[in-house]
């Protein structure tokens, strides 16, 4: 008799992202799909409530992606061409791609130590074309939007945030999309999800109003046309599975920041990467949990290394946001010099930090990173 070779076993592996569902999602969805009715109903309204809490605004309007979440804050903000949008240059492709589709320029500012945009990088690149600032909240830290929003008060300029990745954090009690319009993803890596989806917080009555327009075909009642709009309606379905998300979020957002701070612990400082900085005047959302690996180091080759310990790194972002082909003669792509963002594009190294890894995971991670470091 022969015996089938045994699949080789080792620890389980830890990925870069791995959503959460429970009971009470399970129980809210069966609530939509019994009910018959599983477009936008009301189960989006109960997000919308939730969202609006999260960023302490009377108004949120749910929508399909963040990426949506975007296009619809630069149209109501009536961004255009000959306008300038100033954003950061070490982001998701999103970001940019809203700038550009809608005939606008962007400009890049350079980033701070912690990731995010440099409000002094931003002020320097205002010119009398500059329409709208718009920072990007990375990794689940906010972008400093205290001087972000003096350098737009200054210059008369719209605020959009790009808080995809920023659920669950605050900067001294205030919370993201409170600052401009807040645009958010419930992507399926992200802290809270529900697939695919979005929502854009706004404390302006005006800007709501005309986003829930814009989101459902112009339209302010049955077959009531009053602009030309699109289809960016959320599912009630999709607002299920994020509900029960949102109502934990603190709870999410306090076991990512247990997992970072173990992680720092771990990894200590004389590995020769450098771990990433908790400001103490702000609640980070932990989305990712990034290190900046030793300059010169072959950072493919730490990645599969990882990979071999069971562990799933990830690389955001390789390349500046506009270094790719498609971008480089593109007449709305400014090249503007960020050499900090640029050092960070090569040398950074997201480990697993969602609420799913647990201490003795955080002990493997740490370890591989050390061993995989020493060569
Ligand atoms: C920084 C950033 N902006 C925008 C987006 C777009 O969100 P979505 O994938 O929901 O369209 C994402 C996430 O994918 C993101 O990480």
């Amino acid at each position: 008799m022969t015996h089938a070779p045994e699949a080789p076993t080792g620890p389980p592996f830890i990925p870069i992202s791995a959503p959460r569902f429970g009971e009470a999602e399970e129980r809210l969805l069966l609530q939509v799909l019994r009910s018959g009715a599983i477009a936008q109903g009301p189960m989006v309204a109960r997000l919308e409530g939730l969202c609006a809490g999260m960023a302490g605004v009377p108004h949120a309007v749910a929508v399909s992606s963040g990426t949506a979440a975007l296009d619809a804050a630069l149209e109501v903000m009536e961004v255009g061409p000959g306008d300038e949008v100033i954003t950061a240059p070490f982001t998701f492709v999103a970001t940019l791609n809203a700038i550009l589709r809608r005939g606008a320029t962007a400009r890049f500012a350079d980033i701070t130590d912690d990731y995010v945009v440099d409000p002094e990088s931003m002020a320097a690149l205002v010119t009398p074309r500059t329409r709208a600032l718009l920072p990007v909240h990375l990794y689940g830290l906010m972008a400093d939007m205290e001087r972000i929003g003096e350098v737009a008060q200054r210059h008369g300029l719209g605020i959009i945030e790009d808080a995809a990745q920023a659920h669950g954090a605050s900067l001294r009690g205030r919370r993201p999309g409170s600052f401009g319009l807040g645009c958010f993803s419930f992507y399926a890596t992200k802290n809270v999800t529900s697939g695919e989806g979005g929502v854009v917080t706004t404390s302006d009555e005006g800007f709501a109003e005309r986003l829930r327009l814009l989101r459902n075909q112009g339209m302010r009642g049955r077959y009531d046309y009053t602009t030309i709009g699109h289809n960016w309606r959320m599912t009630d379905l999709a607002a299920a599975l994020a509900i029960p998300q949102m109502e934990r979020l603190d709870t999410i957002t306090a076991e990512r920041h247990h997992n970072a701070e173990t992680l720092t612990a771990l990894i200590g400082p004389d590995c020769g990467a450098v771990t990433p900085r908790t400001p103490t005047d702000q609640v980070h959302a932990w989305h990712q949990y990034t290190v900046l690996l030793p300059p010169g180091t072959d950072r493919d080759l730490v990645v599969s290394r990882l990979a071999e310990q069971g562990i799933g790194a990830g690389v955001y972002y390789p390349r500046l946001v506009w270094d790719y082909p498609l971008f480089h003669s593109h007449p709305g792509v400014v090249r503007d010099d960020t050499p900090r963002a640029a050092d960070v594009a090569r040398r950074c190294l997201s480990l697993p930090v969602h609420p799913g890894v647990r201490d003795s995971d955080l002990l493997r991670i740490a370890e591989a990173l050390r061993s995989a470091l020493a060569g």
